[in-house]
């Protein structure tokens, strides 16, 4: 174990304190992107890291990244973070586990007298989730290229917000540009969100990569009618039509056997009448798949699949592409680094793939990057009751510090 060592304590502390922001009664967190409670929690990481002497900068997308500087000025920066949005009945660590874990490295190395080599920049990235303005990873797909800020800055919550809007209401519309600036590394530190550490276990996760995934907003017109009087072959029933390609997502899923990955977790129906049949039904649909080439083909496949399944109800579908990436290795250094970190620790420790999509899928386009996961509590995340262990909390952090000053002094 290193004798550079991080406070349990004083970390599990500091994520109680974040955790108050947007606390829910059954013990969660609802702190959806660029929303006042998002905004005073931002605030609160933006005091933490001035107190600590970082430097704050944000960018246009509201992506905030805390700088060290190190000794050696021609060196890049080593950046590491996650993300403080949630979503709408989330958990107190999906996020700002990576996020708070990050603020108690820098005290760490302030309470050391520690000065790395290269210098450090601790990154808050906007809106991970995707849950208030449907686009997952939305602030580092953005800084790193994939989501075109126009894109971005246009899309619109539920009740017709912009995201520019909303960055200018909380007054986080930064002047940094949101694009790669040089850096050396990433490394994110983040709850697994799913069961394989804690069946085998394990007290870390060495995350070689992650998963791919291909998502859609789907649209289902019928026709608004009397739920009474309109006989069955008068009827256009958007939420039957929605139901036959619910059921097709499962069936797609369960082909591809216990690796496969297929949700619909959003619907909206109008007019949402019990004595109306539905009219229009807006739903997500998303596949994820460890193996590229299986999500490619049902890129390519479903949006045939799914208006054969629908044929008999009247109903047309539109299927709006969202997101599709391939599956994304990480950085066999940098995990080499979190190996070696891990077995520092002297805790049993394995190497996993992410099931779940994270900020370091797209910064893994633009420099090398690598995770560290910690077991959750029955594997449960997007979840109020999402828990982990003051100690799990503690080895993770343990790591993720080993990792970032090992990196930055090599
Ligand atoms: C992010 O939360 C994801 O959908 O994996
Ligand atoms: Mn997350
Ligand atoms: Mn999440
Ligand atoms: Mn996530």
């Amino acid at each position: 174990m290193s004798n550079q060592r991080i406070d349990g304590v004083r970390l599990w502390d500091s994520l109680m304190a974040m955790a108050r922001h947007g606390a829910t009664q059954k013990g969660g967190v609802r702190r959806l992107t660029l929303t006042t409670i998002d905004k005073a929690a931002r605030d609160d990481f933006r005091a933490q890291c001035e107190s600590l002497g970082l430097a704050v900068r944000v960018d246009a997308i509201g992506n905030m990244f805390a700088r060290r500087e190190g000794r050696d000025p021609s060196r890049l920066p080593v950046l590491f973070g996650s993300h403080l949005d949630s979503q709408p009945s989330g958990g107190k660590f999906d996020g700002a586990l990576g996020v708070v874990a990050g603020l108690e490295v820098m005290r760490t190395l302030n309470d050391l007298g520690i000065t790395t080599e290269a210098p450090l920049e601790l990154v808050n990235w906007t809106d991970e989730e995707g849950s208030r303005f449907g686009l997952s990873l939305m602030g580092s797909g953005t800084w790193a290229g994939v989501y075109p800020i126009e894109r971005s800055y246009a899309l619109t919550d539920i009740e017709g917000v912009t995201v520019e809007s909303a960055l200018k209401d909380i007054g986080y519309q930064g002047a940094e540009p949101a694009a790669p600036f040089p850096a050396d590394s990433y490394f994110e530190l983040h709850i697994e969100q799913g069961p394989i550490l804690e069946r085998a276990g394990a007290r870390i996760g060495i995350v070689t990569g992650a998963q791919a995934q291909v998502w859609w907003d789907a649209r289902i017109t019928g026709q608004d009618a009397h739920a009474g009087t309109t006989p069955p072959d008068a009827r256009r029933d958007a939420l039957v039509a929605a139901a036959q390609i619910i059921t097709l997502v499962d069936r797609l899923m369960r082909e591809h056997g216990e690796d496969g990955r297929g949700t619909v977790g959003f619907l909206k129906v109008e007019p949402n009448s019990r004595n109306v049949i539905p009219g229009e039904v807006a739903f997500s649909v998303e596949f994820r798949h460890p193996d590229s080439a299986a999500i490619a083909a049902l890129a390519r496949d479903f949006p045939a699949l799914a208006a054969e399944a629908i044929a008999a109800t009247g109903c047309t579908l539109t299927l709006t592409p969202v997101l599709h990436y391939d599956a994304q290795p990480f950085d066999a250094e940098c995990v080499a680094l979190v190996e070696a970190a891990a077995r520092r620790l002297g805790q049993p420790a394995r190497r996993i793939v992410s099931g779940a999509g994270h900020d370091a899928v797209y910064v893994a386009r633009r420099m090398p990057a690598a995770m560290i996961f910690t077991p959750c509590k029955d594997g449960l995340s997007h979840n109020e009751a999402e828990s982990i262990e003051p100690e799990e909390a503690e080895a993770g952090c343990q790591v993720l510090f080993d990792a970032v000053v090992a990196r930055a002094n090599r």
